[in-house]
């Protein structure tokens, strides 16, 4: 009964501590911010859950720029979750209650999710601050600045530019404060999510296109206004995806007067610095295991017809699956009535579904 209970003791403990050193991605519970909160004193920044002391510093140095960060937080962890909606691993592990600083296994263990994660962060909080520049949501910053090179005849330059440089400057400072910590994570951790949120913002600088709108008579397109304007998330989020799929294997090694990671197959080749790196291989998240953080893939929808990884016999794990049939309402027999509205009936139709075993 006492060692059990002295046990309990430990286990929370070492919990807490490890959920204080690992805190990279920490910040990530701000998604849980209420929606009424109004960031415009220095003193607010102490209600704000998931903040290293030098990003309560940040935020008493730049108010303006929280309700932004906040948002940057909820939309990490829906674009999580959509980009890894048809994987085993489907990120539910980056929901923690701000209220309960539960060890993450799987994003604090040197993981390829953890990779990912980290480079999907720091590509997410530049993005959305250069995209608030835009929209004129905040006031220290504006557009972005028009290109110096001369436009091809026909285009010229107009618009309002995703400002990228503001973005990068104000996101790394506030995302990568965490590992630029004196006490902060093992060194090869550390090393570990500085490479992989750098990867994700070099993702965002090249998700940085020329977007161009129409003038002319009726719609000719004899000239073009054209910006540089950022992708959306989602897309960023895929080739982030792509990099997580064939992302390198490291290892802490000395090379010359310090450490550094090296791939670890073939050791020869430095690093690349737009791929994503991992230190600790996952488990096949297949079956339920709380410490590696996997929650398994039992009751998860699968597709009977599909070849990739949210196929049954992939998602399933060839434990098989139950079908279960769901009843789907539509509009339908819509009819265009003159002028001018469109009157639809419902129909219902049922579907199989399939959830795995
Ligand atoms: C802060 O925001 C609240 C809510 O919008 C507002 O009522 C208050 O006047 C603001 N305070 C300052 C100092 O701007
Ligand atoms: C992810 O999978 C788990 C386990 O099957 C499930 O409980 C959870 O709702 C899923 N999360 C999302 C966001 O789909
Ligand atoms: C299942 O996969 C097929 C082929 O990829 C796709 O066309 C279909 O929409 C999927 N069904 C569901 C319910 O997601």
């Amino acid at each position: 009964m006492r060692s059990s209970s002295h046990a309990l003791r430990l286990g929370v403990l070492t919990a807490l501590l490890l959920s204080q050193v690992c805190s990279g991605i920490r910040w990530l519970t701000l998604s849980h911010a209420p929606a009424s909160l109004h960031i415009n004193q220095t003193h607010h920044c102490k209600l704000l859950p998931g903040l290293v002391s030098s990003q309560a510093q940040l935020c008493r140095t730049n108010l303006e720029l929280m309700q932004t960060i906040i948002q940057a937080a909820r939309e990490v962890k829906k674009t999580c979750q959509k980009t890894f909606a048809d994987m085993r691993w489907n990120c539910s592990s980056i929901d923690i209650p701000s209220d309960a600083p539960k060890y993450r296994p799987d994003l604090e263990r040197g993981t390829r999710e953890a990779a990912f994660v980290y480079a999907l962060s720091a590509a997410t909080i530049s993005h959305t601050i250069a995209r608030a520049c835009t929209s004129g949501d905040l006031r220290v910053c504006s557009c972005g600045p028009i290109p110096a090179e001369i436009p091809e005849p026909g285009y010229r330059w107009g618009g309002c530019a995703d400002n990228l440089h503001y973005g990068l400057m104000m996101g790394s400072k506030f995302s990568d404060a965490p590992m630029k910590m004196k006490r902060a994570s093992s060194n090869a951790n550390k090393l570990m999510h500085l490479h992989n949120s750098e990867a994700g913002r070099r993702a965002l600088r090249e998700a940085l296109v020329m977007k161009c709108k129409c003038h002319g008579v009726s719609g000719s397109c004899s000239i073009r206004t054209c910006w540089r304007g950022l992708q959306d998330l989602r897309e960023i989020a895929m080739d982030l995806k792509t990099k997580y799929l064939s992302a390198t294997k490291v290892v802490h090694r000395p090379s010359g007067t310090r450490k550094q990671l090296v791939p670890k197959d073939i050791d020869i080749r430095p690093l690349r610095e737009n791929e994503l790196v991992y230190l600790q291989s996952s488990p096949d998240f297949c079956t339920k295991n709380e410490k590696q953080g996997s929650v398994g893939t039992q009751d998860r929808q699968c597709n009977k017809t599909s070849l990739g990884s949210d196929s049954c016999d992939l998602m399933c794990c060839g434990r098989g699956y139950n079908p279960y049939t769901e009843k789907l309402v539509e509009r339908c027999h819509c009819k265009y009535h003159w002028c001018c509205y469109v009157t639809c009936k419902k129909c219902e139709r049922i579907v199989e579904r399939y959830v795995c075993k």
